[in-house]
């Protein structure tokens, strides 16, 4: 198995629809997830990764985050699984390979929820200044999402993606989010938490 891992290239924004409970327990991804995830996957990506690639990742302790967005179940446990996200961390730097919500359950803050417990996350790693990603330069919804984060665009990447408008290949934005150990992204955080009545 290839020790680099190619961050989903997402389908373009499309139409959300939402009705269901936005209100997600966030925990750490385990194998008993991946079927739902892939569901998830299949939804909304145009080439999910392989249930193989998954395991992969899910073995590489210390080098990898995920999270899982689960819906809570009447007892007020984890239930089904609404969403997911993570990061690889190369070099110094965490780079997020995916975050995804299932089509019926966008809109609803719970990307944004993934998003502020990977930042979390993040900052508990000891060296770990900032965190990456690419995005369709199309994806405006996960643009917003990313730049409220703190995220800004430095480059793109030319026809990085397959499956854009048209058919034709798409440009991939990079998007980099600096000195997430800093106070003030610790700042930011909280103002985000707070906004969603998150503790
Ligand atoms: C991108 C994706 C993960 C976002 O998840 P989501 O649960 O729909 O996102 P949220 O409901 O948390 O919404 C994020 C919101 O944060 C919002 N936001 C940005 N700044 C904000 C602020 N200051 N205050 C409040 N909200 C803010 C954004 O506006 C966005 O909402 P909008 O699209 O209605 O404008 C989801 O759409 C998805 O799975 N898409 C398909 C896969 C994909 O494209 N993944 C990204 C690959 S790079």
């Amino acid at each position: 198995m290839s020790t680099h891992v190619t961050p989903h290239p997402a389908v373009p924004a499309g139409e959300k629809r939402a009705n269901a409970d936005p209100a997600p327990i966030i925990v750490p991804m385990r194998r008993k997830h991946l079927r739902e995830i892939r569901r998830i996957d299949k939804l909304v990506y145009p080439r999910p990764w392989s249930m193989a690639l998954y395991l992969d990742e899910l073995q590489r302790h210390g080098e990898r985050v995920y999270r899982v967005a689960c819906h809570a179940d009447p007892a007020g446990r984890p239930g089904g699984v609404i969403g997911y996200g993570g990061f690889m961390i190369v070099a110094g730097e965490g780079h997020i390979t995916s975050v995804a919500v299932h089509p019926e359950c966008q809109g609803r803050g719970v990307g944004a929820r993934l998003m502020l417990e990977l930042h979390r996350e993040a900052r508990r790693i000891e060296g770990l200044e900032a965190l990456t990603l690419e995005v369709r330069v199309s994806n405006e919804a996960a643009q917003r999402l990313y730049r409220w984060f703190g995220y800004a665009p430095v480059g793109s990447r030319t026809n990085y993606y397959r499956g854009g408008p048209g058919g034709k290949r798409e440009d991939a934005l990079v998007m980099w989010c600096h000195d997430i150990d800093s106070d003030e992204h610790g700042r930011q955080l909280g103002e985000i938490a707070a906004s969603m009545g998150v503790r």
